[in-house]
């Protein structure tokens, strides 16, 4: 259901009364979600987003459930890999960011680089992460030669919404980089980015975001239902798009 700011508090006020048993909400609503929840869990409460409300007893527990599906699409999309001890890049500080600077860290022993056109952002970014006891994280000036120096990366998130419009370029030029350096866009329409159609012309390892919706939103439905889905659900699921 998309919705306009201003009608925002009405729907969500109506959804309350008509006793809805949960829903799912996305950008660029999962902040301004949370004063609605009566509870927001401790997970949501640290990266600062809900996008999942469950009701109990009249009650709206705030959720959030990227984390699980960004890590689950980082396991299913590069098999072998683990975030643990990686030196990552991630592009963005938006909403989608949080969520995964989160993963990647609590991943162990990793290092986290954040590059986003607005500095400021990735501050702020930087500063929740260390707020939540995380120090192996810092950000950088935007700067499209980080990428250049020899195998400074083992893994390019990108969680900004260049990649999106036809007429995007790739976000990041991926020539003379590392051959090991994984790619990573959270955008999965167009399933192919600028930045992923470059990856591949380079020879590298990449992966786009249809798995970590269908992660996100398999972990929303096992807490509505007490139901959790398959890996032949997420396959069947996948076919579809
Ligand atoms: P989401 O919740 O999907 O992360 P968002 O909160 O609106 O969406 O964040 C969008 C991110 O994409 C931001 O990091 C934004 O950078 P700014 O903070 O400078 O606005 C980034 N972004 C959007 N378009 C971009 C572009 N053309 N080039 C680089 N970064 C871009």
């Amino acid at each position: 259901m998309p919705v306009e700011p201003k009608n925002f508090s009405t729907l969500i006020k109506g959804l309350k009364a008509a006793g809805v048993k949960g829903f799912n909400i996305t950008v660029p609503y999962k902040s301004n979600i949370m004063p609605f929840c009566d509870k927001v869990d401790s997970l949501a409460k640290t990266i600062g987003a809900v996008n999942t409300v469950v009701e109990k007893n009249g009650k709206w527990e705030g959720k959030v459930t990227d984390p699980f599906g960004f890590r689950k699409s980082i396991e299913t999309s590069f098999k072998g890999f683990s975030l643990r001890g990686k030196r990552i890049l991630l592009l963005g500080a938006g909403g989608a960011a949080l969520s995964v600077a989160y993963v990647c860290l609590t991943a162990g022993n990793s290092q986290l680089v954040v590059m986003n056109r607005t500095k400021s952002k990735a501050e702020a970014l930087i500063q929740r992460m260390k707020k939540a006891g995380f120090t192996r994280c810092s950000c950088t000036d935007y700067n499209h030669d980080i990428l250049l120096s020899d195998n400074r990366f083992d893994l390019l998130i990108n969680s900004t919404s260049s990649g999106l419009r036809k007429e995007d370029r790739a976000i990041i030029s991926l020539s003379n980089t590392e051959k090991k350096m994984k790619v990573y866009d959270l955008i999965y329409n167009p399933s192919m980015t600028p930045l992923l159609k470059e990856a591949k012309k380079e020879g590298l390892l990449y992966a786009n975001g249809l798995s970590m919706l269908i992660y996100q939103a398999f972990q929303s439905f096992s807490f509505w239902t007490g139901v959790e889905p398959t890996e032949k659900d997420a396959r069947d699921i996948s076919s579809f798009f």
